[in-house]
């Protein structure tokens, strides 16, 4: 078979052309997978690459004037605002209450990167590769001063991206029952539409970590839904977004969102399921949002959740909650019972 020995001829004199052409090929294989699929997801641009995806399918449809397909449609976004270090705690929810999320959910943690080391940087990329829930934020210099420019810059971010119902905003000390409030919202407003728990009669904090040395507004904060968890209708989002120029920022991120949505024409609703203050009011079943919780008490409302269907082994209270009266003045809104009498 001459054709075949020839070919053979030529395949031994090209021998050393294919070695080096197969090792080129490998090489740039190797290249591509080393830096490009790692990095190439989100240090260029702070997404992930469904993000990417998602943000070019929506730029695509707009463009088309159509609505945005379905699969685009997230109904509820969980944005967790967390530390960059903080790798244990974004587990912790990973492995709680954020575990077997609906695909309707889309659930990101916030970080901000501008300010990040190199070994920083590449914790939280390698972070991001296996679990693909971080928002990057370079513009963001990450530390308990840059929250609220944190929170604006994430709702810039939603706003551009994602066509979503409502967003919860949680704190990574924070248990959410995602379940719960997701089956709430679909009867709550869709629109202009502000859920928490309220105060009104905050008195404004000259010292200490969260002193507000800018506030000129009057003597208390606004009403204002404490920050442990919210939710807002995506379109509150948009306002604050579209209107993010003129925003005075102030220290805490609920106090300044408080304040920006403070002339609105909106729905506030109170609910004592949130319990969001600065300490845990206690355990109850019907919570929809537990701040202050450590990383064990995590796994033991999660752990309960699963074997007995509640939250609380036991329910308690240490603190007793209140009904906010949008009839009084915001001084006089927020009066727990042993209140009451005096
Ligand atoms: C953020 O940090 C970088 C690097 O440390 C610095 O150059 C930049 O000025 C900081 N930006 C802000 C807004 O503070």
């Amino acid at each position: 078979m001459p054709a075949l020995s020839s070919f053979e001829r030529k395949l031994n004199k090209h021998a050393t052309t294919f070695l080096i052409g197969g090792l080129f090929l490998s090489l740039s294989v190797l290249f591509y997978f080393a830096f490009c699929s790692l990095p190439c997801d989100d240090v260029t641009s702070g997404l992930s690459r469904a993000d990417l995806r998602d943000a070019q399918n929506k730029a695509f449809w707009n463009r088309n004037i159509l609505a945005p397909s379905r699969d685009l449609v997230y109904p509820e976004v969980v944005f967790i605002m967390s530390a960059p270090d903080n790798l244990m705690g974004r587990d912790t929810i990973r492995e709680t209450w954020a575990k077997d999320l609906p695909n309707t959910v889309l659930l990101r943690f916030i970080i901000g990167t501008g300010s990040l080391s190199t070994q920083q940087h590449s914790n939280i990329h390698r972070e991001n590769f296996i679990h693909s829930d971080l928002l990057l934020l370079k513009s963001v210099n990450d530390s308990y001063g840059t929250l609220t420019l944190k929170l604006l810059e994430s709702f810039k971010w939603l706003d551009r991206h994602v066509e979503f119902t409502h967003l919860i905003k949680a704190d990574e000390d924070s248990f959410v029952r995602v379940d719960r409030l997701a089956y709430e919202l679909q009867k709550k407003p869709k629109e202009r539409f502000y859920w928490g728990f309220f105060d009104g009669r905050a008195h404004v904090k000259k010292t200490g970590k969260w002193a507000e040395a800018d506030w000129i507004l009057c003597d208390r904060y606004l009403p204002y839904a404490l920050g442990g968890g919210y939710v807002l209708s995506s379109d509150l989002v948009h306002y604050v977004s579209s209107n993010s120029k003129f925003l005075k920022l102030f220290n805490s991120e609920d106090v300044s969102l408080g304040t920006w949505l403070g002339p609105l024409d909106i729905k506030r609703s109170h609910d004592t399921r949130f319990d969001t203050e600065y300490k845990s009011r206690g355990c109850k079943n019907s919570n929809l949002i537990m701040h202050k919780q450590t990383l064990l008490q995590m796994r033991e409302l999660h752990n309960n959740l699963l074997k007995m269907g509640q939250l609380c082994s036991k329910e308690v209270e240490y603190r007793k909650s209140y009904v906010y009266n949008w009839n009084a003045l915001p001084s006089q809104c927020c009066k727990r019972p042993q209140e009451v009498t005096s």
